[in-house]
C-alpha cells in the first residue's frame, strides 16, 4: 500500500451503505460508477460517496473556469467534475503511470467531449510550471505535501478561488478524537501544519469539515 492508502475510510462498499452515504448518492452515468466500483474492488483510494457528492456540489455552485487536481488516481473525481461542469478545463496530475493510462481511460469512456488535460509526473514539479489560474483546486494527492504546496497553490488562486483539501483529519488524528499510531506521528504533525495554515491565513477564509475523511475548503479573499 502506498503513503496514502490508508487516509481513506469513506471508499468501501460496506462503508457506503452507512451513514451519511445512505443519502448522499452521486448523480452519475452507470459507466462511471462502473470505474469506481473497480476502483473500490482494487482497494485504489478513490472518493466515496460523500466525497464526491460534497465535490460535485462544490463545483456546481463555484463554476469555475479552470480546475487543478492533485492526485488522478483513475480518474473518477475529475469525470464527476467535467460532468457537472463541461466547460471548464480541468487538468489533473497523477504520478503513477498505471494509474495516469487509466484516467485517460475512464474520460474517454465516461465523459469524451470533456476539456481535461491529464498530466503524468509529480504535482510538486508540476505547479511549479503551470500558468494562469484556477478558480477551484482540488488536492487529494500525498497528504505530507500539502503544506509544502500550499504557497504555490494559492499563487494559483485568484479572488474568490477555491482550494478544497481532501482526507485532513485523517481517522480522527488531526482532530485530537483518536491516538495517532506512534509511526504515523510525522505524517499527522505535516496535516495538522496544514490545517494550522490555513485556518489562520489572512488571505484565505477556511473551513474543515467532516465529510469523508475531512475537507479543508479554503476560499481566497
Ligand atoms: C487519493 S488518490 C486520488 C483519488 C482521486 N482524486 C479520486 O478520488 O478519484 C491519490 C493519488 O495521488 C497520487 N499522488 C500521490 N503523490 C503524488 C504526487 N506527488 N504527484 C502526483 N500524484 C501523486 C497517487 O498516485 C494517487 O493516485
Amino acid at each position: 500500500m502506498d503513503e496514502f492508502s490508508y487516509a481513506h475510510r469513506d471508499t468501501s462498499p460496506e462503508s457506503s451503505g452507512k451513514g451519511l452515504a445512505r443519502f448522499n448518492k452521486p448523480n452519475i452515468p452507470p459507466e462511471l460508477q462502473a470505474v469506481r466500483e473497480g476502483a473500490f474492488e482494487r482497494e485504489i483510494p478513490v472518493a466515496g460517496d460523500d466525497t464526491l457528492c460534497f465535490l460535485m456540489a462544490q463545483v456546481a455552485a463555484v463554476k469555475p473556469k479552470r480546475i487543478l487536481e492533485l492526485g488522478t488516481a483513475v480518474g473518477t473525481t475529475a469525470a464527476a467534475m467535467a460532468l457537472v461542469c463541461p466547460d471548464a478545463e480541468i487538468v489533473t496530475v497523477e504520478k503513477d503511470e498505471r494509474f495516469y493510462k487509466e484516467a485517460i481511460k475512464t474520460f474517454q469512456l465516461c465523459c469524451p467531449n470533456a476539456k481535461i488535460k491529464p498530466i503524468f509526473g509529480d504535482a510538486g514539479e508540476v505547479i511549479e510550471v503551470l500558468a494562469g489560474v484556477f478558480d477551484f483546486i482540488f488536492m487529494d494527492s500525498a497528504k505530507v505535501q500539502y503544506i509544502k504546496y500550499l504557497p504555490r497553490l494559492k499563487q494559483l488562486l485568484p479572488r474568490g478561488g477555491v482550494l478544497a483539501a481532501d482526507d485532513v483529519l485523517l481517522f480522527g488524528w488531526a482532530s485530537g478524537e483518536a491516538e495517532v499510531p506512534k509511526k504515523r506521528r510525522m505524517f499527522a504533525a505535516h496535516i495538522e501544519e496544514y490545517l494550522a495554515a490555513v485556518s489562520s491565513d489572512e488571505e484565505l477564509i477556511t473551513s474543515v469539515i467532516k465529510v469523508g475523511d475531512g475537507i479543508a475548503l479554503s476560499v481566497k479573499k
